[in-house]
């Protein structure tokens, strides 16, 4: 069965809940819904995530009550903007064979080949967009290997993927292995732990400067509430193996480097990039490392 987060116990902390609620009413701005409209939805969200008793039954109730809103008729963005600033993140760093692990839908990885990169798919679970003439597919096997021989790629990259692994250790030692000699690695994360000095622009951006104030812990646990609301309340489906993992094994910065030295991947560039409004709000960091 795939992994959840305790939503309820996470909006027992008054902080976590002011910052999800006034996030939550961003984002329906963003898509259209006026102040009052976006403020009714908010309340009813919460009302719904804080009364449950299955979890499924807040996925399912809220996707419900959201479709019969009008909200999945808005959207906020051309499709494919979220993959293409992703794109834009890593592109600098790309050379030689490149893996992507965790590749979701594979669109990153349709548009790559498009523009002549040799590059490789692999995920826990074959989305079904994944189809011809999209590049190579090999799924992580049953004990959590990358399906490639030891230095195959020169660049291996996990976007927004770690924090779904029931196992990053194991997730980002596979990369390793798989990578040449002086290779790179690209993690791109949702992060906590971000302070006011470290963060990009924290005073002109409201939501960013809300998730700023909260501690640690309750960035966490903002994190997780909105990494499930996206994948599991969003993108509901009543399909038990679709349903995408949600562990919330989210790291600090520095947490997340040191998990790349202990696996000999020497950290390169740490680049805060800034609250990721378009998609999930939350703060994300891209770390390049070298295999020594
Ligand atoms: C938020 S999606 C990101 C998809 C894609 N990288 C992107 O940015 O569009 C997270 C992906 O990680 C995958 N995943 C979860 N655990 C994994 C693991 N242990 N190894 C590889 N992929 C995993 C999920 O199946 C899902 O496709």
């Amino acid at each position: 069965m795939p992994s959840t987060p305790d939503v309820k116990q996470i909006l027992l902390d008054p902080p976590v809940v002011n910052y999800v609620a006034g996030t939550l009413v961003d984002m329906l701005q963003d898509r259209g819904y006026p102040k009052q409209a976006a403020n009714r939805l908010s309340q009813d969200i919460l009302r719904f995530a804080t009364s449950y008793g299955l979890i499924e039954n807040y996925e399912r109730r809220t996707h419900d009550y959201l479709e019969d809103a009008g909200f999945f008729a808005t959207r906020s963005h051309p499709i494919f903007h979220r993959e293409r600033t992703i794109l834009g993140y890593v592109e600098p760093y790309l050379s030689g064979r490149i893996l992507d692990v965790g590749c979701g839908s594979g669109i990153i990885d349709f548009i790559l080949a498009k523009q002549g990169h040799d590059v490789s798919m692999t995920d826990v679970f074959k989305h079904p967009s994944i189809k011809r003439p999209h590049p190579e597919f090999r799924p992580i096997t049953i004990e959590g290997k990358i399906d490639h021989p030891d230095n195959t790629f020169d660049t291996a990259m996990a976007l927004t993927v770690l924090h779904h692994s029931d196992d990053p250790m194991l997730t980002v030692q596979e990369m390793q292995r798989v990578m040449t000699a002086g290779g790179t690695g690209l993690f791109l994360e949702s992060e906590y732990g971000i302070s006011t000095e470290n963060a990009v622009m924290p005073r002109r951006d409201l939501q960013l400067a809300r998730f700023l104030a909260l501690s640690p812990d309750q960035q966490r646990g903002g994190n997780a509430f909105f990494d499930h609301f996206y994948n599991r309340v969003l993108d509901y489906t009543e399909h038990t193996s679709e349903k995408i993992n949600v562990p919330c094994n989210f790291f600090t910065p520095a947490d997340l480097n040191h998990l790349l030295e202990r696996n000999r991947l020497v950290p390169v560039h740490t680049i805060h990039l800034d609250f990721d409004r378009d998609t999930a709000p939350m703060y994300h960091v891209l770390h390049v490392a070298r295999k020594a």
